[in-house]
């Protein structure tokens, strides 16, 4: 099978996806998203696959969701597609996920790689949730995830700046599981997933489950309100001009001194 946004292969027990579209950085758009979520179902099926690992190219990770995608539309339309519902599918799944990331990992991209289990780093990846400066919030649990990984200090002063972190201040406070040479960034993650598709399939999932039990309801009630939020700032004229900013490469114009 083949897809337009991603790259599929299965290496020993371990399934890899890689983003794949350079020209947009991987921005994550609703054909990228529905593609993971099937790729994703397939190997939750497969008795062979023990681990996934979801990397990028080596400029980026991620660089968001689509902005080009996004920008024209109105609240109540996200409402009622329950836009960025699907996304949340990832961090669903049952078998873990590991993301190698290199470059920019920022807004929906650092978002999905906050839904698997833990990020290896490489040593050029920045991560950053910058939507306050196109007027907008992050919506796919970044806000939550972020605070609950960093506290409340640094996830305020990333979010209401939209500055990035880089590998090493990510390390220093608990967003990536490590740092490695970004040449050895995706040997590295195959490693550690063959690792873990080696031990017991049963261990590993109820591991995986006990885990996200720490803080499952209080999150699964902030993943709801931040969706919502995110929903809702469609209605505002500040969504239009900050995204309309970025797609006409200009700085955008809150008002604002
Ligand atoms: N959406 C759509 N297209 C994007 C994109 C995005 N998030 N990020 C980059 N691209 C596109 C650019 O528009 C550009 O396309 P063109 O060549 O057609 O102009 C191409 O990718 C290359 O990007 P740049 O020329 O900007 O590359 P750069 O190296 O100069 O800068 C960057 C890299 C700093 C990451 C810059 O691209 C950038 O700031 N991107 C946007 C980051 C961002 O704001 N992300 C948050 C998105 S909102 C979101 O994710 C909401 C949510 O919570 C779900």
């Amino acid at each position: 099978m083949t897809y337009q946004t991603l790259l599929v292969e299965q290496v020993a027990a371990v399934g890899l996806v890689t983003l794949n579209r350079p020209s947009a950085l991987n921005a994550i758009n609703s054909e990228l998203i529905d593609e993971l979520n099937t790729v994703l179902d397939g190997f939750e099926r497969d008795a062979s696959i023990g681990c996934v690992v979801i990397t990028g190219s080596t400029k980026a990770f991620a660089a968001g969701a689509d902005v080009k995608e996004m920008a024209g539309l109105q609240y109540p339309d996200t409402y009622l597609d329950d836009f960025l519902g699907r996304w949340d599918k990832v961090a669903q799944r049952r078998k873990p996920i590991i993301a190698a990331v290199a470059g920019h990992a920022l807004g929906g991209g650092f978002e999905l790689a906050l839904m698997c289990d833990f990020i290896i780093a490489a040593e050029n990846a920045n991560f950053g949730l910058p939507e306050v400066k196109l007027g907008v919030i992050p919506g796919a649990g970044g806000i939550q995830r972020l605070t609950r990984l960093v506290g409340r200090a640094k996830a305020m002063d990333m979010l209401l700046s939209g500055r990035t972190m880089n590998a090493q201040e990510a390390d220093r406070t608990g967003v990536v599981a490590r740092v490695v040479a970004t040449e050895a960034l995706l040997e590295s993650a195959l490693q550690s997933a063959q690792a873990i598709a080696a031990q017991s399939r049963t261990a590993v999932m109820m591991l995986k489950e006990c885990v996200n039990r720490v803080d499952e309801g209080a999150l699964g009630e902030g993943l709801r309100f931040e969706r919502r939020m995110f929903q809702a700032i469609f209605a505002t004229p500040d969504q239009k001009e900050g995204m309309g900013a970025f797609i006409e490469k200009r700085k955008p114009d809150f008002g604002r001194k």
